[in-house]
């Protein structure tokens, strides 16, 4: 539980001016503008095509911030921080959550209406989202979910014990739960489900991974799209059902269920509130963006889970426990 003093309420507010400054600041490119070498403000506002007023206020402010610094010289320079996780190119790149956030920064202003009538920002401004903000967030997701999927093919023996595994991954997205199994079992097979262009992107990754021969693609929508009866090991939900919302997350299920073979598994990789829904604080703020970008969407809990699986016929859902704090544990079940 977060426990909040009164001085923080007031910096609440302010917080969000900060990370709407370090979002524009990674919009604007300003990073890559100042470089490595660093820059002077005339500099930036003329790689940049800024107004000095601009420039001036963005600049000041991301120093207190911790990403800038500016010598006597007037040079301002990159600190560590933003130098590792702010240029992009690098291995520990955060802008492209940042770039997200910017993307969902209309609705979350329209926060106080979705309460009001239950209906998403979209829904009441349509036409204004396209397919490349999913294949952003895709990408933005591909680090961390393939170092969590890494964990779990090693966990539970795929390329040791568990081999030759033919794997359905569901909502895809950049490929990062199926490569990162094809990765650990080089006799596994894997078929991704996704929009097409969010696959294009997913088939890059298997070829930097040199598994694109056993990485298919199958371009749809999972609502769909047919995904067979008794054909996998391994059906992956990861970060799907949170968008589908309760209904067609049971459907989801059932229909991957069905697709497994006996004595295959069912892996959901989701943000999990308790099944009090009193914390942790990440599940039930994403379920907030959820009311805000979907139409049915929220975050469900084990207990939910557990019901959809059984009642897909699947046996032994469990948790599958990973250190990484803001990963809720992940669901798996077995057909029997
Ligand atoms: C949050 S991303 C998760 C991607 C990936 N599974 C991961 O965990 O990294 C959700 C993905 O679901 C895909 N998606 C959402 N609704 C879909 C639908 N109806 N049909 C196909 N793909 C869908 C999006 O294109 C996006 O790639």
């Amino acid at each position: 539980m977060v426990s909040l003093k009164p001085e923080d309420i007031s910096n609440i507010g302010r917080q969000l001016w900060s990370a709407r400054i370090i979002i524009a600041a990674v919009e604007i490119g300003l990073f890559e503008l100042i470089g490595k070498k660093g820059a002077t403000l005339e500099d930036v506002m003329d790689r940049g095509r800024l107004s000095e007023r601009g420039a001036k206020a963005i600049l000041n402010a991301l120093i207190p911030l911790g990403l800038l610094q500016r010598n006597d010289n007037g040079i301002c320079k990159l600190t560590q921080l933003s130098a590792l996780h702010l240029m992009p190119g690098k291995g520990d790149y955060l802008g492209f959550q940042l770039l997200h956030m910017a993307r969902l920064w209309e609705a979350w202003g329209d926060l106080p209406e979705s309460v009001r009538s239950g209906i998403p920002h979209w829904v009441r401004h349509p036409g204004q989202r396209g397919i490349e903000d999913l294949v952003v967030l895709a990408e933005m997701l591909y680090p961390r979910n393939f170092s969590v999927s890494s964990r779990i093919a090693k966990l539970l023996g795929a390329g040791k014990k568990w081999k030759g595994l033919r794997i359905l991954d569901v909502a895809a997205g950049s490929g990062a739960w199926s490569l990162a199994f094809l990765a650990a079992d080089p006799t596994a097979k894997a078929t991704a489900v996704d929009f097409g262009p969010v696959l294009g992107m997913a088939k890059r990754k298997a070829q930097e991974l040199n598994v694109a021969d056993r990485f298919e693609i199958l371009p749809g929508n999972i609502r769909e799209v047919d995904f067979g009866e008794g054909k996998y090991d391994l059906v992956i939900l990861g970060h799907i059902c949170h968008s589908e919302g309760p209904e067609h997350s049971e459907k989801l299920i059932s229909k991957s269920a069905k697709s497994l073979a006996h004595g295959g598994k069912l892996l959901i990789a989701d943000m999990v509130p308790e099944d009090d829904r009193r914390g942790p604080l990440h599940p039930l703020l994403f379920a907030v963006n959820m009311l805000v970008n979907t139409t049915e969407g929220g975050t469900f809990t084990f207990s939910e889970y557990r019901a959809w699986c059984e009642s897909a016929g699947l046996k032994n859902v469990r948790n599958l426990a990973i250190k990484q704090t803001d990963h809720s544990p992940l669901i798996i079940a077995d057909k029997a």
